[in-house]
Protein backbone atom coordinates (compact mmCIF):
# COMPACT_ATOMS: atom_id res chain seq x y z
CA UNK A 1 0.00 0.00 0.00
CA UNK A 2 1.12 3.42 -0.74
CA UNK A 3 0.40 6.52 1.19
CA UNK A 4 -2.42 8.30 0.44
CA UNK A 5 -1.49 11.85 -0.76
CA UNK A 6 -3.82 14.16 -2.74
CA UNK A 7 -2.31 13.54 -5.70
CA UNK A 8 -3.73 16.33 -7.85
CA UNK A 9 -2.89 19.03 -5.73
CA UNK A 10 0.64 17.89 -5.70
CA UNK A 11 0.63 18.05 -9.62
CA UNK A 12 0.12 21.45 -9.60
CA UNK A 13 3.00 22.04 -7.12
CA UNK A 14 6.09 23.24 -7.35
CA UNK A 15 8.30 20.53 -6.34
CA UNK A 16 10.10 19.44 -4.14
CA UNK A 17 7.86 20.24 -1.29
CA UNK A 18 7.10 18.81 2.36
CA UNK A 19 3.83 17.69 2.45
CA UNK A 20 2.46 17.50 6.53
CA UNK A 21 -0.64 14.93 6.74
CA UNK A 22 -2.14 17.11 9.54
CA UNK A 23 -4.83 14.26 10.59
CA UNK A 24 -1.90 11.77 11.21
CA UNK A 25 -0.26 14.69 13.29
CA UNK A 26 -4.11 15.10 15.27
CA UNK A 27 -4.16 11.57 15.95
CA UNK A 28 -0.52 11.27 16.98
CA UNK A 29 -1.45 14.03 19.54
CA UNK A 30 -5.03 12.54 20.63
CA UNK A 31 -2.93 9.41 21.53
CA UNK A 32 -0.04 11.41 23.70
CA UNK A 33 -2.65 12.68 25.55
CA UNK A 34 -4.95 10.35 25.94
CA UNK A 35 -1.79 7.99 26.83
CA UNK A 36 0.08 10.51 29.19
CA UNK A 37 -2.94 11.36 30.66
CA UNK A 38 -3.64 8.11 32.44
CA UNK A 39 -0.64 9.01 35.03
CA UNK A 40 -0.66 12.00 37.39
CA UNK A 41 1.66 14.69 37.11
CA UNK A 42 2.90 13.39 33.03
CA UNK A 43 3.71 16.66 31.25
CA UNK A 44 4.68 16.40 27.56
CA UNK A 45 6.48 19.23 25.47
CA UNK A 46 7.29 19.45 22.08
CA UNK A 47 10.86 19.41 21.15
CA UNK A 48 10.81 22.29 18.47
CA UNK A 49 13.93 21.26 16.60
CA UNK A 50 12.65 18.47 15.30
CA UNK A 51 10.14 21.05 13.08
CA UNK A 52 9.66 24.34 13.80
CA UNK A 53 7.25 24.96 10.37
CA UNK A 54 4.71 27.59 11.80
CA UNK A 55 1.41 25.75 11.34
CA UNK A 56 2.76 22.45 12.76
CA UNK A 57 3.89 24.88 15.63
CA UNK A 58 0.03 25.67 15.72
CA UNK A 59 -2.02 22.26 15.51
CA UNK A 60 0.95 20.81 18.51
CA UNK A 61 0.34 24.37 20.54
CA UNK A 62 -3.39 23.68 20.12
CA UNK A 63 -3.52 19.88 21.31
CA UNK A 64 -1.71 21.70 24.79
CA UNK A 65 1.58 20.70 24.81
CA UNK A 66 4.84 22.73 25.98
CA UNK A 67 7.83 23.31 24.14
CA UNK A 68 11.04 22.37 24.63
CA UNK A 69 13.70 24.74 22.56
CA UNK A 70 17.33 25.16 21.93
CA UNK A 71 17.90 28.70 21.08
CA UNK A 72 16.39 32.21 21.18
CA UNK A 73 14.87 31.93 17.62
CA UNK A 74 13.25 28.50 18.89
CA UNK A 75 11.23 30.23 21.82
CA UNK A 76 10.54 33.31 19.59
CA UNK A 77 8.63 30.52 16.67
CA UNK A 78 6.54 28.63 19.56
CA UNK A 79 5.24 31.95 21.11
CA UNK A 80 4.72 32.91 18.10
CA UNK A 81 2.74 29.66 17.08
CA UNK A 82 0.84 30.29 20.41
CA UNK A 83 2.91 28.30 23.31
CA UNK A 84 2.10 29.96 26.68
CA UNK A 85 6.02 31.18 27.78
CA UNK A 86 4.73 28.78 31.30
CA UNK A 87 4.89 25.93 28.85
CA UNK A 88 8.40 26.32 27.72
CA UNK A 89 11.69 25.03 28.46
CA UNK A 90 15.46 26.08 27.58
CA UNK A 91 18.01 23.66 26.61
CA UNK A 92 21.25 23.54 25.34
CA UNK A 93 25.19 23.65 26.25
CA UNK A 94 26.08 27.17 24.65
CA UNK A 95 22.93 29.43 25.67
CA UNK A 96 24.07 33.21 24.19
CA UNK A 97 23.45 35.87 26.57
CA UNK A 98 20.91 37.58 24.11
CA UNK A 99 18.70 33.79 24.28
CA UNK A 100 19.31 33.97 28.31
CA UNK A 101 17.64 37.48 28.61
CA UNK A 102 15.01 36.86 26.16
CA UNK A 103 14.16 33.56 27.96
CA UNK A 104 14.29 36.04 31.16
CA UNK A 105 12.23 38.77 29.87
CA UNK A 106 9.81 35.92 28.41
CA UNK A 107 9.14 34.13 32.16
CA UNK A 108 9.53 31.11 30.48
CA UNK A 109 8.81 28.34 32.95
CA UNK A 110 12.66 26.76 33.18
CA UNK A 111 16.74 26.72 32.26
CA UNK A 112 17.85 23.54 31.24
CA UNK A 113 21.16 24.34 32.42
CA UNK A 114 24.56 22.30 31.53
CA UNK A 115 27.70 24.23 33.07
CA UNK A 116 28.42 25.60 36.21
CA UNK A 117 29.67 28.75 33.86
CA UNK A 118 25.96 28.93 32.50
CA UNK A 119 24.22 29.10 35.72
CA UNK A 120 26.86 32.23 37.40
CA UNK A 121 25.18 33.83 33.48
CA UNK A 122 22.47 33.58 33.90
CA UNK A 123 22.39 34.26 37.79
CA UNK A 124 24.12 37.69 36.73
CA UNK A 125 21.37 38.46 33.78
CA UNK A 126 18.39 37.68 36.54
CA UNK A 127 20.23 39.84 39.18
CA UNK A 128 20.40 43.03 36.55
CA UNK A 129 16.94 42.63 35.67
CA UNK A 130 15.32 42.17 39.94
CA UNK A 131 14.57 38.14 38.77
CA UNK A 132 14.65 35.36 40.15
CA UNK A 133 15.39 32.41 37.05
CA UNK A 134 13.51 28.81 37.39
CA UNK A 135 16.36 26.17 36.27
CA UNK A 136 16.83 22.97 36.15
CA UNK A 137 20.42 21.04 35.92
CA UNK A 138 20.91 18.83 33.10
CA UNK A 139 22.63 15.79 34.13
CA UNK A 140 24.87 13.14 32.20
CA UNK A 141 23.26 9.93 32.84
CA UNK A 142 26.10 8.21 31.44
CA UNK A 143 23.40 5.90 29.64
CA UNK A 144 24.28 4.50 26.49
CA UNK A 145 21.25 4.33 24.11
CA UNK A 146 20.84 1.61 20.97
CA UNK A 147 21.19 3.73 17.84
CA UNK A 148 23.24 6.00 15.50
CA UNK A 149 26.56 7.73 17.31
CA UNK A 150 25.81 10.68 16.45
CA UNK A 151 22.47 11.15 18.09
CA UNK A 152 23.40 9.67 21.35
CA UNK A 153 23.74 11.76 23.85
CA UNK A 154 23.48 10.74 27.48
CA UNK A 155 27.14 9.57 27.53
CA UNK A 156 30.04 10.66 30.17
CA UNK A 157 32.12 11.41 26.52
CA UNK A 158 29.20 13.53 25.13
CA UNK A 159 29.39 17.50 25.64
CA UNK A 160 25.90 17.68 26.98
CA UNK A 161 25.18 17.85 30.71
CA UNK A 162 26.96 17.83 34.32
CA UNK A 163 28.27 14.96 35.32
CA UNK A 164 26.33 12.71 38.20
CA UNK A 165 29.40 13.27 40.74
CA UNK A 166 29.28 17.04 40.25
CA UNK A 167 25.24 16.97 40.71
CA UNK A 168 25.06 17.89 44.27
CA UNK A 169 27.65 20.59 43.92
CA UNK A 170 25.94 22.42 41.28
CA UNK A 171 22.66 22.50 43.56
CA UNK A 172 24.46 23.56 46.17
CA UNK A 173 25.99 26.38 44.14
CA UNK A 174 22.69 27.25 43.02
CA UNK A 175 21.46 27.34 46.28
CA UNK A 176 24.00 30.21 47.17
CA UNK A 177 22.54 32.45 44.26
CA UNK A 178 20.28 34.86 44.94
CA UNK A 179 18.68 34.87 41.23
CA UNK A 180 18.08 31.51 40.34
CA UNK A 181 16.30 28.80 41.73
CA UNK A 182 16.93 25.36 41.52
CA UNK A 183 13.38 23.30 40.44
CA UNK A 184 14.07 19.90 38.76
CA UNK A 185 16.77 17.54 36.62
CA UNK A 186 16.84 16.85 33.24
CA UNK A 187 17.78 14.13 31.05
CA UNK A 188 17.84 13.12 27.62
CA UNK A 189 19.96 9.89 26.32
CA UNK A 190 19.44 10.40 22.81
CA UNK A 191 17.16 9.80 19.76
CA UNK A 192 14.96 7.27 17.61
CA UNK A 193 15.19 4.62 20.74
CA UNK A 194 12.91 1.32 20.09
CA UNK A 195 14.58 -0.47 22.96
CA UNK A 196 12.51 0.39 25.90
CA UNK A 197 15.00 -0.84 28.45
CA UNK A 198 17.10 1.83 26.97
CA UNK A 199 14.21 3.90 29.26
CA UNK A 200 14.06 1.38 32.25
CA UNK A 201 18.02 1.79 32.65
CA UNK A 202 17.52 5.79 32.73
CA UNK A 203 14.39 5.37 34.96
CA UNK A 204 17.12 3.29 37.23
CA UNK A 205 19.63 6.08 37.18
CA UNK A 206 16.96 8.46 38.13
CA UNK A 207 15.53 6.52 41.45
CA UNK A 208 19.62 5.82 42.18
CA UNK A 209 20.08 10.29 41.65
CA UNK A 210 17.28 10.65 43.76
CA UNK A 211 17.64 8.43 47.00
CA UNK A 212 21.42 10.11 46.34
CA UNK A 213 19.74 13.35 46.92
CA UNK A 214 16.83 12.86 49.52
CA UNK A 215 19.93 11.58 52.00
CA UNK A 216 20.93 15.26 52.01
CA UNK A 217 17.75 16.40 52.20
CA UNK A 218 17.58 17.78 48.71
CA UNK A 219 14.06 17.52 47.01
CA UNK A 220 13.36 18.13 43.76
CA UNK A 221 10.32 19.33 42.07
CA UNK A 222 10.51 18.33 38.63
CA UNK A 223 11.88 15.54 36.60
CA UNK A 224 12.50 16.08 32.85
CA UNK A 225 13.30 12.88 30.98
CA UNK A 226 13.96 14.53 27.96
CA UNK A 227 13.01 12.30 24.49
CA UNK A 228 13.81 9.78 22.05
CA UNK A 229 10.93 7.81 21.48
CA UNK A 230 11.90 5.91 17.87
CA UNK A 231 9.43 5.50 14.88
CA UNK A 232 8.79 3.02 12.17
CA UNK A 233 10.87 4.20 9.29
CA UNK A 234 10.58 0.67 7.41
CA UNK A 235 6.62 0.46 7.19
CA UNK A 236 5.05 4.09 7.17
CA UNK A 237 1.93 2.98 6.11
CA UNK A 238 1.77 0.25 8.32
CA UNK A 239 2.53 1.36 11.60
CA UNK A 240 1.44 5.19 12.13
CA UNK A 241 1.49 6.14 15.84
CA UNK A 242 4.30 5.06 17.52
CA UNK A 243 3.58 3.33 20.47
CA UNK A 244 3.15 5.67 22.86
CA UNK A 245 1.13 3.25 25.36
CA UNK A 246 4.26 1.06 26.23
CA UNK A 247 6.85 4.48 26.27
CA UNK A 248 4.63 6.12 28.84
CA UNK A 249 3.75 2.90 30.97
CA UNK A 250 7.78 2.49 30.87
CA UNK A 251 8.12 5.65 32.88
CA UNK A 252 5.20 5.18 34.80
CA UNK A 253 6.35 1.50 36.26
CA UNK A 254 10.12 2.51 36.56
CA UNK A 255 10.15 5.87 37.47
CA UNK A 256 9.62 6.03 41.02
CA UNK A 257 7.92 9.57 41.35
CA UNK A 258 7.64 11.32 44.72
CA UNK A 259 4.29 12.72 45.63
CA UNK A 260 3.33 16.24 43.66
CA UNK A 261 6.30 15.35 41.85
CA UNK A 262 6.29 16.76 37.63
CA UNK A 263 7.42 13.93 35.30
CA UNK A 264 8.03 16.22 32.17
CA UNK A 265 8.86 14.63 28.06
CA UNK A 266 10.58 16.05 25.07
CA UNK A 267 8.77 14.41 22.41
CA UNK A 268 10.42 15.47 19.04
CA UNK A 269 10.56 12.78 16.08
CA UNK A 270 7.79 10.42 17.34
CA UNK A 271 5.46 13.65 17.22
CA UNK A 272 6.14 14.77 13.61
CA UNK A 273 8.05 12.29 11.98
CA UNK A 274 5.51 9.94 10.25
CA UNK A 275 3.26 12.78 9.43
CA UNK A 276 5.68 14.14 6.61
CA UNK A 277 7.23 13.49 3.49
CA UNK A 278 9.40 14.81 1.43
CA UNK A 279 7.66 15.42 -2.02
CA UNK A 280 9.86 15.61 -5.14
CA UNK A 281 10.40 14.68 -8.90
CA UNK A 282 11.74 12.60 -11.06
CA UNK A 283 14.03 14.63 -13.44
CA UNK A 284 15.86 12.07 -15.45
CA UNK A 285 16.45 8.49 -15.44
CA UNK A 286 20.01 7.50 -16.89
CA UNK A 287 21.89 4.05 -17.20
CA UNK A 288 25.12 4.14 -15.72
CA UNK A 289 27.61 1.44 -16.53
CA UNK A 290 26.47 -0.69 -13.42
CA UNK A 291 23.40 0.99 -11.84
CA UNK A 292 20.38 2.60 -13.12
CA UNK A 293 19.67 6.22 -10.85
CA UNK A 294 16.63 7.73 -10.65
CA UNK A 295 17.91 11.41 -10.41
CA UNK A 296 15.44 13.64 -8.41
CA UNK A 297 15.16 17.66 -8.53
CA UNK A 298 14.81 16.83 -4.18
CA UNK A 299 18.95 16.79 -2.98
CA UNK A 300 20.49 15.92 0.37
CA UNK A 301 19.68 20.44 0.98
CA UNK A 302 16.00 19.24 1.60
CA UNK A 303 16.70 16.57 3.58
CA UNK A 304 20.47 15.30 4.89
CA UNK A 305 19.45 12.92 7.31
CA UNK A 306 20.62 9.95 4.37
CA UNK A 307 23.40 12.04 3.62
CA UNK A 308 24.40 12.61 7.49
CA UNK A 309 23.48 9.76 9.35
CA UNK A 310 23.38 7.25 6.24
CA UNK A 311 19.29 7.31 7.67
CA UNK A 312 16.98 4.99 5.96
CA UNK A 313 13.71 6.71 4.22
CA UNK A 314 11.52 4.36 2.64
CA UNK A 315 10.69 6.20 -0.94
CA UNK A 316 7.90 5.35 -3.41
CA UNK A 317 6.99 6.70 -6.47
CA UNK A 318 3.42 7.97 -6.14
CA UNK A 319 2.57 8.36 -9.72
CA UNK A 320 3.17 4.91 -10.95
CA UNK A 321 2.00 1.01 -11.02
CA UNK A 322 4.53 -0.24 -13.41
CA UNK A 323 6.76 -3.06 -12.48
CA UNK A 324 9.24 -2.70 -9.97
CA UNK A 325 12.82 -1.65 -11.28
CA UNK A 326 16.00 -1.33 -9.29
CA UNK A 327 17.53 2.21 -8.87
CA UNK A 328 19.80 4.43 -6.94
CA UNK A 329 18.22 7.24 -5.76
CA UNK A 330 19.92 10.43 -6.11
CA UNK A 331 19.83 14.27 -6.17
CA UNK A 332 20.98 16.94 -8.26
CA UNK A 333 23.63 18.22 -5.71
CA UNK A 334 27.76 18.29 -6.13
CA UNK A 335 28.67 15.67 -3.68
CA UNK A 336 28.93 12.19 -4.17
CA UNK A 337 26.66 11.96 -0.39
CA UNK A 338 23.69 13.13 -1.97
CA UNK A 339 21.80 10.07 -2.38
CA UNK A 340 18.73 9.16 -0.50
CA UNK A 341 19.03 5.26 -1.37
CA UNK A 342 20.78 2.50 -2.74
CA UNK A 343 19.51 -0.46 -4.98
CA UNK A 344 15.88 0.03 -4.09
CA UNK A 345 12.61 -1.14 -6.18
CA UNK A 346 10.34 1.47 -7.06
CA UNK A 347 7.78 1.37 -9.81
CA UNK A 348 9.27 2.10 -12.94
CA UNK A 349 10.50 5.95 -13.22
CA UNK A 350 9.96 8.02 -15.65
CA UNK A 351 10.56 11.96 -16.00
CA UNK A 352 8.38 13.74 -14.18
CA UNK A 353 6.83 11.53 -12.03
CA UNK A 354 6.36 12.38 -8.23
CA UNK A 355 8.35 10.81 -5.74
CA UNK A 356 7.44 10.56 -2.20
CA UNK A 357 10.33 10.40 0.71
CA UNK A 358 8.50 9.18 3.21
CA UNK A 359 8.97 9.67 7.33
CA UNK A 360 10.13 13.07 6.52
CA UNK A 361 8.55 15.02 9.49
CA UNK A 362 10.92 15.52 12.01
CA UNK A 363 14.76 16.92 10.97
CA UNK A 364 13.57 16.91 7.18
CA UNK A 365 12.57 20.49 6.43
CA UNK A 366 14.07 22.12 9.88
CA UNK A 367 17.46 20.91 8.58
CA UNK A 368 17.27 22.06 4.98
CA UNK A 369 20.21 24.20 3.61
CA UNK A 370 21.03 26.75 0.76
CA UNK A 371 23.64 24.91 -0.02
CA UNK A 372 25.04 25.68 -4.46
CA UNK A 373 22.02 28.31 -4.05
CA UNK A 374 18.94 26.46 -3.98
CA UNK A 375 15.90 27.52 -2.27
CA UNK A 376 14.57 26.54 1.12
CA UNK A 377 11.77 24.08 0.85
CA UNK A 378 8.42 24.70 0.90
CA UNK A 379 6.21 22.96 3.62
CA UNK A 380 2.19 22.72 3.24
CA UNK A 381 -0.08 21.15 4.97
CA UNK A 382 -3.45 18.69 4.24
CA UNK A 383 -5.84 21.76 4.73
CA UNK A 384 -3.52 23.35 2.18
CA UNK A 385 -4.58 20.97 -0.49
CA UNK A 386 -7.49 21.13 -0.42
N1 LIG B 1 15.42 16.92 24.33
C1 LIG B 1 16.71 17.15 24.08
C2 LIG B 1 17.55 17.73 25.12
C3 LIG B 1 17.26 16.81 22.83
O1 LIG B 1 18.55 17.03 22.60
C4 LIG B 1 16.43 16.24 21.83
C5 LIG B 1 16.97 15.90 20.51
C6 LIG B 1 15.07 16.04 22.14
C7 LIG B 1 14.61 16.38 23.39
C8 LIG B 1 14.11 15.46 21.14
O2 LIG B 1 14.46 14.14 20.83
P1 LIG B 1 13.50 13.22 19.91
O3 LIG B 1 12.22 12.95 20.68
O4 LIG B 1 13.24 13.94 18.65
O5 LIG B 1 14.30 11.99 19.69
N2 LIG B 1 18.89 15.35 13.75
C9 LIG B 1 18.86 14.03 14.30
C10 LIG B 1 18.24 13.99 15.67
C11 LIG B 1 18.89 14.93 16.67
C12 LIG B 1 18.22 14.92 18.01
C13 LIG B 1 18.77 16.00 18.87
N3 LIG B 1 18.16 16.10 20.17
C14 LIG B 1 18.12 13.11 13.33
O6 LIG B 1 17.75 13.55 12.25
O7 LIG B 1 17.97 11.90 13.59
Amino acid sequence: MKGVFPLDKFNETDTPFYYYDTDLLRETLRTINTEAGKYEGFCVHYAVKANANPKILNVICQAGLGADCVSGGEIQAAINAGFSSSKIVFAGVGKSDKEINLAIDKDIFCFNVESVPELAVINEIAAAKGKVARVAFRINPNVGAHTHANITTGLAENKFGIAMEDMEDIIGQAEDMKNVKFVGLHFHIGSQILDMGDFVALCNRINDLQKQLEAHHVTVDNINVGGGLGIDYTHPNKVSVPDFKSYFATYARHLKLRKGQMLHFELGRSVVGQCGSLISRVLYVKQGTAKQFAILDAGMTDLIRPALYQAYHKIENISSEAPMQTYDVVGPICESSDVFAKAIDLNECHRGDLVAIRSAGAYGEIMASQYNCRPLPKGYITEDMH
